[in-house]
């Protein structure tokens, strides 16, 4: 056998996955049998973002999971889920330090997304200040088990950040349940919404609308939504000269506005454009409002940075809004904490990984028996883009990460043995955290999911449903019952 390339992926989100596929495709067939890729999350389904972040009525997305089940479906392959990475000289809970994998692999992946939201200094946690990750992870059921917003008390909605995710929470919270029922909408969730009393969502942006965030489809989706419109925008707001086309489609869309007419209809949203959060008075039994005091901004036309508007005597103008819930949607980072597997690659600056061409993480050590280390997806670039683009940087990574094994390995023309630094016995096997973990059933393998995956999709059927979602105590438990049946 050739020296065998086995590689580590700590993240089963698109990243992980696009990588393994692509490095599973491309690898050369006549030493197909010298590589293994083994993929670790600390949740116990994989797919990170596509399962626990992409809005439920955007299933279409979803189907990127069929190259993913594709991939899982190479022998090769392993997926263990419930394994939390941490960084060297962490004790794992749950899972395997960094140094076991670097013993028992040739090379290393980072694919661990950015999993902490944007937080505004301003704004702190508080029963009526959420962010919008919670919400998200609240309606897609994630393992983390968010408390549910205050829907049944809450009237108005301030979503601070005028992104793709602002609009994925804005639609969710005023979209008639009805029209969400045949989508993956846990049950619990679905009769929240039914009782919400929300009536309006301010999304409120430092800038204008030509540097919005969100993308065209998704600002139409929010026109369209029935019986909801939107509060129209002020002539001067769109009173801006668009220089890309995705500028002048949404300002054509803002100028159009919503399908139905402002006043006719129940629910209301609005793009509450330059301005900015400069203080927050939390409700008192004098007001049971929270009181948010809105900066309005101006947008520097150099530096397009937002910066505060100020009346005749120099004095910044503000607006106070009265409002029920918080929602800060400002974004994501990877996660600083120590024990990340990564920190000692973390960028204090960027909030993610360091890298460099490849996502390679390092290159002093490519030629040395040391496991090669990279990162890739929003570990690497931050929390920018969709999946296409996660895809493609996954892909870059996947080349870099053959390139550097061609280049160690003398010769491929010749079947030949090199001495690897793998310490497991087989050297395919993983590592003997990972062995105990299965025997004593607490990591999930891809064979489980697609298992969970099925019945998830079987549970829903009969109501017309896409699924219904198990949480992991559920998931167990059936994955114990289908075991004892065999
Ligand atoms: C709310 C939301 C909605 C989105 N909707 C869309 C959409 O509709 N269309 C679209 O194209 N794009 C969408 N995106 C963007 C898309 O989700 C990202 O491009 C993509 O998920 C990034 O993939 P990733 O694998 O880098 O990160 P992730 O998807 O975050 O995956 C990272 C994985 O790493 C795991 N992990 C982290 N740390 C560890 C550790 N220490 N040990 C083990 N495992 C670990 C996590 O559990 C997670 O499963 C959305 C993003 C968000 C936030
Ligand atoms: N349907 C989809 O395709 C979909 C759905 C969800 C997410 N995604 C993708 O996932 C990525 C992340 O999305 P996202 O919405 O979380 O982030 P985002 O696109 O980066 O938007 C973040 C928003 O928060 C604002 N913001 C950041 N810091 C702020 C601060 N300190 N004060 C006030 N406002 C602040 C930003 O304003 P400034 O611009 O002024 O900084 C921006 O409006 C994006 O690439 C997005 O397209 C895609």
């Amino acid at each position: 056998m050739i020296r065998p390339l086995k590689l580590a992926i700590i993240g089963g989100g698109p990243s992980g996955f696009y990588l393994a596929s692509r490095l599973l495709s491309r690898f050369p067939q006549s030493y197909a049998d010298s590589l293994r890729v083994h993929i670790f999350d600390r949740l116990w389904a994989p797919h990170g973002l596509v399962r626990y972040g992409v809005a439920p009525d955007h299933p279409e997305v979803k189907n990127c999971t069929h190259k993913f089940d594709s991939a899982a479906s190479d022998p090769r392959l392993k997926f263990f889920g419930n394994v939390n990475v941490a960084s060297d000289g962490e004790n794992a809970l749950n899972g395997v330090p960094l140094s076991s994998l670097k013993k028992n692999y040739t090379h290393l992946v980072f694919a661990t997304g950015c999993t902490e939201p944007n937080l505004h200094p301003l704004l702190p946690r508080d029963d009526g200040i959420i962010p919008a990750l919670d919400i998200v992870h609240w309606y897609t059921r994630h393992p983390s088990n968010p408390s549910p917003p205050p829907l049944s008390s809450t009237n108005h909605v301030s979503i601070i950040g005028m992104g793709n995710v602002s609009l994925d929470v804005a639609r969710m919270l005023l979209c008639p349940p009805s029209l969400l029922e045949k989508y993956d909408v846990p049950s619990h969730v679905l009769d929240a919404l039914r009782s919400s009393k929300v009536k309006h969502v301010s999304v409120i942006g430092r800038r204008g609308p030509l540097e919005a965030a969100f993308t065209t489809k998704e600002l139409r989706e929010m026109m369209n939504l029935p019986d909801v419109a939107l509060r129209p925008l002020e002539k001067s707001v769109l009173d801006v000269q668009a220089s890309t086309r995705q500028q002048s489609r949404t300002l054509d869309l803002l100028k159009k506005g919503s399908k139905a007419a402002f006043g006719t209809t129940l629910k209301t949203w609005s793009l509450d454009f330059y301005r900015n959060p400069i203080s927050v008075t939390v409700p008192s039994s004098n007001s049971p409002s929270y009181s948010l005091t809105l900066g309005h901004t101006v947008v520097d036309a150099a530096t397009k940075r937002a910066g505060p508007l100020l009346d005749s005597n120099g004095a910044p103008i503000t607006s106070v809004l009265p409002t029920s819930l918080i929602v800060p949607a400002m974004g994501f980072h990877a996660e600083p904490s120590s024990a990340a597997p990564y920190a000692q690659w973390y960028d204090l600056d960027q909030k993610h990984i360091k890298t460099l061409p490849g996502g390679r993480v390092s290159t002093t050590n490519l030629d040395t028996e040391e496991p090669k280390i990279y990162a890739s997806g929003w570990a690497a670039t931050g929390a920018k883009g969709v999946l296409a683009s996660t895809m493609m940087n996954a892909y870059s990574v996947a080349e870099a990460i053959l390139e550097d094994w061609t280049n160690l390995t003398p010769s491929l023309t010749t079947s030949n043995t090199h001495p690897v630094a793998i310490s497991s016995s087989p050297w395919d096997a993983p590592p003997s955290e990972i062995l105990d973990g299965l025997s004593s059933a607490n990591i999930t393998t891809y064979e489980d999911w697609l298992a969970v995956d099925a019945e998830e999709v079987r549970r829903a059927s009969a109501g017309g449903k896409e699924r219904e979602r198990m949480d992991w105590n559920e998931a167990k438990k059936f994955l114990h019952g289908t075991a004892k049946q065999k």
